[in-house]
């Protein structure tokens, strides 16, 4: 059901994932898989009836949610709350920009890239809220953020689940964050690109909403389904008078949506819950090769537990390599280096696991090669 692209397919496919010739690519969140076929037809039949107009509003991409957040995740969300937008950062940056407080973001770290960056492009100070690379584990340092909210911050980026980290935050986690937002009239914004791949025997998903009515949901099928192309994704508003204030932004200030991401947003959410399964079950073969792998080759290496996202973060500070990413590239391993998720941090990197076996063992050789234990 899950079909791997050779290396030629992949290089077609995703030329910037495959830029550099002979290097095997495990760095940005893309998978070597081809898309489900659904998608494929609804989004060939879309582009041969001419369908490259501006979008609709996206009636059918909020019914085609909340049906899926129903069956997956027993939420009940109306269609209505979806809100179309271009990608999920320009939904956070406008979300940003149109919902929230004044006042200083709160940013737990390590985190997505463009987390930072969105929060500088909005004018907005920054307050890292660092995870301890040593702590055992990968939970909300909850006393830092009530700091940072009673030091002025009023609103929080929230990524559930957790990319790098693979962390789902229990209910319980996510109550007490939701209890501090309402304490201090912060509000949190949750990225929840990540939810639909929480693999085997993780923490069931929490939609953040359903602890927190004030908070502002980005999410998008775009990452489940491979497919970044489509620029679809939506905020999912329950509140009528935030879906008020962002139907009034003026069109330039909005990064719209396309008429293609609405149609294969629709069909992902809607028609694609066996190739979405048979994906899960792929990568959660692929995680516990990777667990193999580094206990064989890597073994001075904490793996922090990977429960959602197929996106490995890996501690090598033991195999004594600042920069393991850089080492790993002169060894034609191309994996993402951590000070990039957290910057100042050494010693760390984040591996993309959804690929081949072949391929996934490749780089966990590069990486052995580079930080000096034989592969
Ligand atoms: C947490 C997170 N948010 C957002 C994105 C990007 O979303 P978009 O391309 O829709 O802006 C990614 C991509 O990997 C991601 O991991």
């Amino acid at each position: 059901m899950i079909r791997d692209l050779t290396d030629d397919e992949a290089r077609a496919a995703l030329p910037l994932k495959w830029e550099t010739p002979g290097v095997v690519p495990a760095w940005v969140a893309e998978m070597d898989y081809r898309q489900a076929e659904p998608i494929t037809e609804a989004l060939v039949d879309a582009v041969r009836r001419g369908a490259l107009g501006y979008p609709p509003h996206g009636d059918d991409l909020g019914a085609a949610f909340s049906g899926f957040a129903a069956r997956h995740w027993g939420w009940e969300v109306g269609p209505e709350a979806s809100m179309p937008t271009g990608g999920v950062m320009s939904g956070i940056r406008i979300a940003l920009e149109v919902l929230c407080p004044p006042g200083p973001v709160v940013v737990p770290m390590p985190c997505y890239p463009p987390f930072r960056d969105v929060v500088a492009v909005t004018g907005r100070e920054l307050v890292p809220v660092p995870l301890d690379p040593d702590s055992d584990d990968t939970r909300l340092d909850l006393a830092a953020v009530s700091r940072s909210f009673a030091a002025g911050a009023r609103t929080l980026l929230l990524c559930n689940p957790h990319n790098p980290l693979g962390h789902v935050p229990s209910r319980e986690e996510l109550a007490a964050l939701a209890a501090l937002a309402r304490e201090y009239d912060a509000r949190v914004i949750s990225d929840e690109i990540h939810a639909p791949l929480v693999l085997d025997g993780a923490t069931m998903f929490t939609p953040y909403l359903t602890v927190d009515d004030r908070a502002i949901v980005v999410t998008s099928a775009s990452k489940t389904f491979n497919m970044p192309a489509t620029h679809g994704a939506q905020l999912v508003l329950p509140e009528p008078a935030d879906r008020e204030r962002l139907a009034a932004v003026p069109i330039p200030a909005q990064n719209t949506w396309s008429a293609l991401g609405v149609v294969a947003g629709t069909v992902a959410w809607r028609d694609c819950d066996d190739w979405l399964d048979a994906l899960r079950g792929r990568l959660s073969t692929q995680r516990g090769l990777l667990v193999d792998l580094v206990a064989d080759r890597l073994p001075k290496a904490r793996m922090r537990p990977l429960r959602a996202t197929y996106l490995a973060w890996l501690d090598l500070r033991d195999h004594g390599v600042a920069d393991p990413a850089a080492a790993a590239l002169a060894h034609g391993v191309r994996v993402a280096p951590g000070h990039d998720y957290q910057p100042g941090l050494d010693g760390h990197v984040r591996v993309n696991i959804a690929t081949s076996p072949d391929r996934l063992e490749q780089v966990v050789d590069g990486l052995a090669a580079a930080v000096g234990t034989p592969g």
